[in-house]
């Protein structure tokens, strides 16, 4: 007996039904990117995970530098209901991965050829044990200095090389009435200038020894109290409203003219981007005094936890291959203000600030300038970074510290595990 055509259409129905609940999961995936800038890239990311046909599940947690998404993923792992993948970085994927609550990502990496695609100081950071566990995104430069140069000219000012040059700018600058220095008061704001700085005025090897070795003769050397005096000395040219302010905030005021600089990662590009502005005209970008032959990276980077779905699993796996391809690669960061993480993207529709940092990344690495940021996760474990973000606010914050006893705040801060 044939049968009926209704019935026919139905079983149709049922058939591309299930193909349908079979490959679409759902994955949900915890990020800090809310800012103007940040959103447009997360927002690459979604489409491309929608176009596969998959149900994102938005779950941002506003606050730049992630602390506050760090908490709220731990109490959502404790309580046994972790999001698909989650925006960790550097040493702390290890301390995840050393949780068993990771998943192993092998499959994709070995199908994608990631041990090839991918500088191995990044590919090593991903791996536990030699098993991949999580996906690199895009490669952040921090030691960059964000100007207006329509300030600058106002001011009569020459954009600064060194710290002795960036200190005349900023007396310049603050006679114009133009705030020399955008600045947000908050530790991980006041850490990523102070690591700038002890770039600048100590140098890679300082840099190295201080700030990633954590040596405490380095920490407590004649060195790291001249850093803390220049770091202290910015200060002065920061406006009130500073405390507290975000990042994306403390842009903006460049971007509008209010202020003439912003130390800051290159995130702050994405800032100026999503607002119309273009590089070489309305804005620019330089490597922050002293510092244009090193490099500090933060590489974002997106772990996966073990899931029980099937369906989300292949989700989170289309996510972790995605991630890599070349045209998202290109896509996110021309948002994001970052640079691709997997070798040979094609840098042809990137501005000059990001051709410069790719070329930086590379000869850095060669000159042995290629530095972890402290800052942002790169360097050491997350307690210790938070004991030192809390040492050198205080520092920045205190009327009568001098650099003397903040280096003995800093050395103890290094030491805590
Ligand atoms: C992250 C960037 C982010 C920035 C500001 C950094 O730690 O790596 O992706 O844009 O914080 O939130």
């Amino acid at each position: 007996m044939k049968p009926h055509p209704i019935r026919r259409t139905l079983a149709a129905t049922a058939v591309l039904m299930l193909a349908g609940t079979a490959s679409a999961g759902e994955i949900e995936v915890l990020h800090w990117w809310t800012s103007g800038g940040e959103a447009k890239a997360a927002q690459a990311l979604k489409a491309t995970l929608q176009a596969k046909g998959h149900v994102w599940k938005d779950f941002a947690v506003a606050g730049g530098g992630g602390d506050a998404a760090m908490t709220v993923l731990k109490s959502r792992v404790v309580s046994g209901n972790a999001p698909a993948a989650a925006q960790i970085k550097g040493p702390s994927l290890q301390e995840w991965a050393a949780e068993g609550v990771l998943a192993n990502i092998d499959d994709v990496a070995k199908a994608d050829k990631w041990d090839d695609a991918l500088p191995k100081v990044v590919s090593d950071v991903m791996k536990h044990k030699g098993h991949y566990i999580a996906v690199p995104v895009n490669v952040h430069r921090v030691n960059w200095l964000w100007l207006n140069p329509a300030a600058f000219q106002k001011a009569g000012a020459k954009p600064p090389t060194t710290w002795d040059e960036f200190f005349v700018a900023a007396e310049a600058l603050k006679k114009a009435g133009i705030v020399p220095i955008a600045h947000g008061g908050q530790n991980w704001q006041d850490l990523t200038t102070f690591e700038t700085v002890a770039l600048g005025v100590g140098g890679g090897e300082f840099y190295r020894k201080a700030l990633v070795q954590l040596d405490p003769a380095a920490l407590k050397s004649p060195t790291m109290e001249k850093v803390l005096a220049t770091y202290k000395r910015i200060k002065d040219y920061t406006d009130k409203g500073a405390p507290g302010r975000d990042w994306n905030l403390a842009t903006a005021m460049v971007i509008k003219g209010e202020a003439a600089m912003q130390i800051m990662g290159d995130w702050a590009k994405g800032e100026f981007i999503a607002a119309g502005k273009v590089p070489g005209k309305d804005f620019a970008c330089m490597a922050a005094p002293g510092t244009a032959k090193a490099f500090t990276f933060n590489v974002d980077s997106f772990a996966m936890f073990k899931l029980k779905n099937e369906a989300n699993t292949k989700a989170q796996k289309d996510l972790a291959a995605a991630i890599l391809s070349p045209e998202f690669q290109e896509t996110f960061s021309l948002n994001k203000g970052s640079i691709p993480v997997r070798l040979n993207v094609k840098m042809d529709r990137f501005d000059d600030c990001a051709k410069l940092s790719s070329r930086d990344f590379v000869d850095t690495a060669k000159a042995g300038t290629l530095l972890p940021s402290l800052a942002h996760g790169m360097a050491a474990a997350p307690a210790t970074e938070g004991a030192l973000k809390d040492a050198v606010s205080q520092f920045w914050n205190s009327d009568k510290m001098s650099p003397k006893e903040a280096m003995e705040k800093i050395a103890a801060a290094a030491r805590t595990k």
